[in-house]
């Protein structure tokens, strides 16, 4: 089944609104006069969202959240829901990238309501999964990422509203990438996971997306893997010359 690539940008907590602004700009202009062959998405932080709609309308470049909070609405100072992010013209979010599994605590279980509320509120979600150093050296990485796929997946995900993102996260800006063949490896097996938990149709459609040090110089290598359907990229997104070279990488 051929599964069109998403190239999509994690900006993480960077960019005031005169540059965020203006690197969509330039994407949306690069998108208007050229042509790629993938899906390209970019999720810059909360306070740039409407800013960045705003700058792609009419560009083909959706706009997502990087979180969401479980709940539709209530008494959560500080939080998000999908709902917002809906109503405000996002397209998509991601939940349970590393540095929030680390950072906030969030279990597969909190990852899971997340992307439940993203699939109710009528977002694509982006469900991040993977190892540690620790884990890949003691011999656990398809052990732990099968076990995330478990946990984190939402009830109701297909092929058209949910993506897996793998991200070891000892390759997230450190500028060591997993190489083509480790990455496959652990896409392969993140797939027949799938295939378990979903049946053949939905796992072969599904688009699972590799991050961490993703570049525009090993992009299309990794890209060119018989299972890994698309990038998830931080550092190299915000710059419009590297994000558009990995964009026209896509095979
Ligand atoms: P880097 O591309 O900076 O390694 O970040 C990857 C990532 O965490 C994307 O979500």
């Amino acid at each position: 089944m051929s599964r069109r690539i998403l190239i999509a940008g994690n900006w993480k907590m960077n960019c005031l609104q005169a540059d965020g602004t203006a690197l969509a700009a330039d994407l949306a202009s690069r998108m208007k006069s050229g042509s790629v062959k993938c899906d390209m998405l970019v999720c810059p932080p909360f306070t740039l969202l409407k800013g960045v709609l705003d700058a792609v309308a009419g560009s083909g470049i959706a706009v997502g959240g990087q979180d969401c909070h479980a709940a539709e609405k209530g008494a959560h100072t500080g939080d998000t829901s999908a709902w917002m992010l809906k109503d405000l013209g996002c397209a998509a979010v991601i939940v349970g990238h590393s540095e929030r599994r680390t950072n906030h605590a969030e279990t597969d279980a909190v990852v899971k309501a997340k992307a439940e509320a993203a699939l109710a509120a009528g977002l694509m979600v982006i469900v991040c999964i993977g190892e540690t150093l620790d884990e890949r050296d003691a011999g656990k990485t398809l052990e732990v990422n099968r076990t995330q796929v478990q946990g984190s997946l939402p009830d109701g995900a297909t092929a058209e509203n949910t993506v897996i993102a793998y991200e070891p996260v000892w390759a997230i800006g450190t500028g060591r990438t997993a190489t083509p063949d480790q990455a496959q490896e652990v896409h392969a097996a993140i797939r027949s996971e799938l295939r378990g938990k979903l049946g053949e149709a939905a796992a072969n459609g599904m688009r699972i997306l590799y991050g961490g040090s993703m570049n525009a110089k090993n992009a299309a290598d990794l890209l060119s893997q018989a299972d890994i359907d698309g990038g998830l990229i931080g550092g190299a997104a915000l710059k419009a010359d590297d994000f558009w070279t990995i964009a026209q990488s896509c095979p």
